[in-house]
């Protein structure tokens, strides 16, 4: 019989992204990175204030710095912040924390823009949302990238995203496969993963965020853009 999968803990997911951050081949190409340019095109004009939550090894966060006046990052893994400000140290108005998106003072109202890639899947979504919706300015921007669950509808979608991310990997990083270490890391904490379908997060935004745009991606990804009213 099929198990289901772990459930993670906050301490858990911190370790495997502890352990993730120190791997050689870390924040080299992946399928988020991909979609970068798209949502980068979703900053608001003239951007004061950004916010990504959940920002790993900072690289969108770097290019969110060279679009507005003050970004923050926050992680909930040290060791991702750390590697990040390592990264970053070139960058001035970047700032980044070490902080757990749920429960931290994110600031109300405060941020133009705030994005969230590849990590409100780790999280409740709804209540997510809600945090990360109250950290925006009126008239700020909610960008959302994460991973998607296939259902048989998208299989056309999914199967074709095979030999493209394949290619891909292949252009950017120079190899199909990841080094074993890196497998190994990621495959230890994707047992615990578990990703909404596309109609399971336009539900959510009908509560937490009316209007928003919901879109299924290629690469298993879908994304939310919100303006905040
Ligand atoms: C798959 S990584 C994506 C990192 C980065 N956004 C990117 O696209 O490369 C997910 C990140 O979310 C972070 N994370 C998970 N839960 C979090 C939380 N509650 N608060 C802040 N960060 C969190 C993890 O530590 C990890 O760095």
């Amino acid at each position: 019989m099929r198990q289901p999968p772990p459930e993670q803990t906050t301490e858990g997911i911190r370790a495997d992204f502890d352990r993730i951050a120190l791997l050689p081949a870390a924040g080299g190409w992946d399928h988020n990175r991909h979609h970068h340019p798209w949502l980068l095109r979703q900053v608001p004009p003239g951007c004061g204030e950004a916010l990504d939550a959940g920002c790993g090894l900072g690289g969108f966060a770097r290019l969110l710095a060279g679009r507005c006046r003050h970004v923050v990052g926050v992680d909930l893994s040290p060791a991702m912040i750390e590697e990040a400000r390592r990264r970053s140290a070139t960058v001035p108005n970047l700032e980044l924390r070490v902080a757990d998106l749920m429960t931290a003072p994110l600031g109300t109202e405060r941020f133009d823009c705030v994005a969230s890639i590849a990590t409100p899947h780790h999280l409740p979504l709804e209540p997510a949302l809600t945090r990360l919706r109250d950290a925006l300015r009126p008239g700020g921007v909610l960008l959302v990238l994460d991973l998607v669950r296939p259902v048989p509808a998208s299989l056309p979608l999914d199967v074709a995203a095979v030999p493209v991310g394949l290619a891909l990997g292949l252009w950017h990083n120079g190899r199909i496969r990841p080094p074993p270490a890196e497998r190994e890391a990621w495959d230890a904490h994707a047992r615990g993963d578990r990703y909404l379908s596309l109609p399971e997060v336009r539900r959510a935004c009908d509560r937490v965020l009316p209007g928003a745009r919901v879109r299924r991606h290629l690469l298993w990804r879908y994304s939310i853009v919100w303006r905040r009213p």
